[in-house]
């Protein structure tokens, strides 16, 4: 309280609105202090979100993305694990160990980039470049994992997620990032060409096997500008 009444006092005032229920109430109480005249609040006040929040499609998220730590990789492994299981990783179905995920993000095909996303000080998805083929010609083409865990699906972590490492894809001086996701699994397909612009180039039909069954999966990709 008294840090906000600190910067309410500031003539450039600017109103950090959290977007959670809680967050609107406080905001409430705020204002209602400021109309009673407890707290000055100048004539140029902006609401706009806090600095640890996104802005998706006009949506506030209580979210933050950030680079991939060591201290993650417990996180990532459980949620990548989560979707193993519902086989919805093109890795495989078998559940990887700590040092198996800390061998593919690290060691032998060391990612380019990796970021995961916080709510609530949690890691609640991931995601990671990793080189296509560790060969000269092909250094040019890297493959973008991402895995948002089940609960937290369909509030824009995945595109926050997504914008931040396909934004790094220029730096890293990249021409060609795909994806690979099963064909049977329209959430995904329709995340990658509607909201991170990648297009179906190619089919591997029958490519993988789980319970006696072969499923199909497709590539997408997208050029970097
Ligand atoms: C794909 C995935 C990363 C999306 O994460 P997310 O946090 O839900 O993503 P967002 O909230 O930013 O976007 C959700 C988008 O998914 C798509 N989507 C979600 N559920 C869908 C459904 N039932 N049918 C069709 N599209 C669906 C839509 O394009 C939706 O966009 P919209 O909200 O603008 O309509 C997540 O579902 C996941 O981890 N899936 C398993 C792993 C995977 O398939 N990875 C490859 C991704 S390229």
């Amino acid at each position: 309280m008294a840090i906000l009444r600190k910067h309410l006092q500031r003539p450039d005032v600017r109103i950090h609105l959290l977007a959670r229920q809680t967050n609107h109430r406080r905001i409430q109480r705020f204002k209602l202090l400021a109309r009673v005249g407890l707290l000055r609040v100048s004539e140029n006040a902006i609401l706009e979100p806090t600095r640890n929040e996104n802005e998706i499609g006009g949506r506030l998220m209580s979210y933050h993305v950030r680079p991939l730590r060591t201290g993650d990789l417990q996180s990532v492994t459980r949620i990548h694990n989560a979707a193993c299981r519902a086989r919805e990783s093109t890795e495989g179905t078998r559940a990887w160990s700590i040092n198996e995920m800390r061998e593919f993000l690290f060691a032998s095909h060391a990612s380019l980039q990796s970021f995961v996303c916080v709510e609530n000080g949690a890691v609640v998805g991931w995601t990671a470049l990793t080189p296509f083929r560790v060969k000269e010609d092909a250094k040019h083409t890297a493959e973008m994992s991402l895995y948002v865990q089940e609960s937290c699906r369909c509030r824009g972590i995945g595109s926050a997620l997504a914008h931040a490492l396909l934004k790094q894809a220029t730096i890293l001086d990249l021409h060609c990032i795909f994806v690979m996701v099963f064909k049977d699994m329209p959430a995904g397909i329709s995340f990658a060409e509607r909201n991170c612009g990648f297009s179906i180039t190619g089919c591997l039909p029958e490519l993988f096997a789980d319970g006696g069954k072969f499923y199909d999966i497709l590539v997408l990709e997208r050029l970097v500008q």
